[in-house]
């Protein structure tokens, strides 16, 4: 055992500089790009919040026009991802679908190996355009229900929510969609960032990147959080039922999904934005009751544990009510995430060192197979090993 300090998780490391956005847990504000995320939810497009995270400005009307053309003439999907995904089992759960479907358009796009910034951005702008394709497919093929043609008339959360559900959707739920591809898009350096900064700084390409961000945005305690939300909602069943769940899930020691962050400890700032877009979808769909035990559980945990929702818990509700099926729901953060994703794997290429950590081993000390006999070439090296140390 060395007596070197371990960070477990890295908690409390800081690893690199970025330009792409500022968590404050002391001030409980996100910053993309230096703009409150609260003031873009409100004011702009998923179109416009990709652009900036990519470029570092908002477009101006030209730049968004000719965004929006590329978006809806590339929002189709291709053959080749539409073959393996019906190949794939039924039961496959959707972040497995969706893993596989972008690594399936990264082999089979132009390029793939080019790491130039533009052609990274030319890569990101494609995932971002053909990601809700697949999201919808799967969620449709798992219903037995017919592949959806998109839309070029609609806006990307319009013909998302089209290509899903075959309606046009009403305003309050198109609205309410934006909003939390706005608020899920980026959040520094998470474990899937990390992982495609990771991925990128071996210059592996970008849907290397992206694929194994998807791995690591799976997880329940991570991007799986809000479909764990979803789950624990449903397994309490009404808000009179809260406090005796929560007696039990306590005693058994589980994490309540939907509650606690790594970084913000007095609440997270996106929540209020996401809950006043719930607001309106449960005033919508007429859906007190499932309001009334979002905020039963709400007081009841953090009056128990001073533990705070964070982004998971109104949009896991928000995404149910919306037609979505509790599957389906970590795929929607990967459709808004990867504009994070790609924004961070291109300041990672822009400045790049390659990411490798070191570890204390504590595994047995050194032992030896009997009977084997070093190289002169082997023991030449570890003569050279000896002496460097
Ligand atoms: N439910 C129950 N207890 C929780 C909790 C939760 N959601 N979140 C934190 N805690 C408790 C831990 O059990 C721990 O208690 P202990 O000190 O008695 O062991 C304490 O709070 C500190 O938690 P810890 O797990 O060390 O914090 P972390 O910074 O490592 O973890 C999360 C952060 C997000 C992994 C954690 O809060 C969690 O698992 N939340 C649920 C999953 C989730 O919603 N993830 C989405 C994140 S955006």
């Amino acid at each position: 055992m060395t007596d070197v300090e371990i960070k477990k998780g890295l908690a409390g490391v800081t690893v690199d500089h970025t330009a792409i956005s500022k968590v404050n847990p002391e001030t409980n504000s996100l910053l993309y790009r230096g703009y409150p995320v609260q003031e873009l939810a409100a004011t702009q497009s998923f179109e416009a919040v990709a652009l900036l995270l990519w470029n570092g400005e908002l477009p101006t009307h030209e730049e968004l026009r000719a965004f929006e053309e590329y978006e809806r003439a590339n929002r189709d999907l291709d053959d080749a991802v539409r073959t393996v995904i019906d190949l794939l089992p039924l039961e496959a759960h959707p972040m497995d679908v969706l893993r596989t479907a972008v690594s399936v358009l990264g082999a089979s796009a132009a390029g793939v190996d080019d790491n130039s910034p533009a052609a990274d951005l030319a890569k990101a702008k494609l995932l971002f355009a053909k990601i809700p394709a697949m999201v919808a497919y799967d969620q449709r093929r798992r219903r037995g229900e017919a592949l959806i043609e998109p839309r070029a008339d609609l806006d990307y959360a319009r013909n998302f929510l089209w290509m899903t559900f075959g309606e046009d959707p009403d305003d309050v739920v198109a609205r309410a969609f934006t909003v939390s591809m706005v608020l899920y898009a980026e959040h520094s350096f998470n474990a899937s960032t990390f992982t495609a900064r990771v991925i990128t700084s071996t210059t592996a390409d970008l849907y290397s990147a992206v694929v194994g961000a998807i791995g690591a945005l799976k997880g329940a305690l991570h991007g799986g959080a809000n479909e764990a939300v979803m789950h624990i909602l449903d397994e309490i069943g009404s808000a009179e039922n809260v406090g005796p769940w929560l007696d039990a899930a306590l005693a058994e020691k589980r994490k309540i999904m939907g509650f606690g962050h790594r970084v913000y400890k007095k609440g997270d700032s996106r929540v209020p934005t996401m809950k006043a877009a719930l607001d309106t979808l449960v005033e919508h769909y007429g859906a007190g009751d499932l309001a009334a035990l979002y905020d039963a559980l709400e007081a009841e945990f953090v009056g128990r544990k001073g533990i705070y929702p964070n982004l998971d818990y109104p949009s896991g509700p928000a995404y149910h009510l919306m037609g979505f099926d509790t599957l389906t729901f970590t795929p929607l953060f990967v459709a808004a995430r990867v504009t994070g994703w790609t924004a961070h794997v291109r300041e990672q290429a822009a400045s790049n060192a390659l990411i490798r950590p070191l570890s204390a081993y504590n595994g047995p000390d050194e032992r030896h197979i009997e009977g084997y006999v070093a190289s002169e070439a082997e023991r030449e090296v570890a003569e050279r090993d000896a002496e460097a140390q």
